[in-house]
């Protein structure tokens, strides 16, 4: 059974995340996407919500799981037998961070491969950190994040 795992903050999960999923979906037998600390950030929604919101936004999706860990994520796709993990590239910027990452975590267990796809053009510019600017100043969100993140994301700035 082919497994990889799709790590991040999903702080919230975003249009570009959800692309990605769907897409990485179909490469393997079964795809987690986990939530994870990145110690780097200061997030807007706990872990559990975060989860939730990435389960509602997926449902419709097969050979998916969702998922949280608080460890490190070399030692979690270990722990779940996954010989993958998957990221999303948006642009050159994304690049360096992203290899820094994957060289780590091969450097961690070499039988674990970091594979990546490129965003799809119209999600190059998204990220949870804009979604979340752009809805502090109440602009408009509704195409880049699902329905459900939407309102979730005015709850918590109302
Ligand atoms: O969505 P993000 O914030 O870019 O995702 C980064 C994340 C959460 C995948 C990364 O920070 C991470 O892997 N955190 C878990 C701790 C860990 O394994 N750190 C070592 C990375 S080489």
């Amino acid at each position: 059974m082919r497994i990889a795992v799709y790590p991040g903050s999903f702080d919230p999960v975003t249009n570009g995340h959800i692309d990605i999923i769907h897409r990485a979906s179909k490469a393997f037998d079964k795809l987690i996407v986990v939530v994870l600390n990145n110690s780097n950030k200061q997030p807007l929604f706990t872990v559990a919500e975060r989860v939730e919101l990435l389960q509602k936004s997926c449902e419709s999706m097969e050979h998916i799981e969702i998922d949280s860990y608080s460890g490190m994520l070399i030692e979690y796709a270990q722990m779940k037998n996954a010989h993958f993990i998957v990221k999303g590239l948006r642009a050159v910027s994304d690049f360096e961070y992203e290899f820094q990452m994957a060289l780590m975590n091969r450097k961690l267990n070499t039988e674990i491969e970091t594979m990546f796809l490129m965003t799809c053009d119209r999600f190059s510019y998204l990220s949870s950190s804009m979604v979340k600017e752009v809805a502090r100043y109440n602009g408009d969100i509704s195409e880049l994040v699902p329905e459900i993140v939407e309102k979730k994301i005015k709850e918590k700035l109302a």
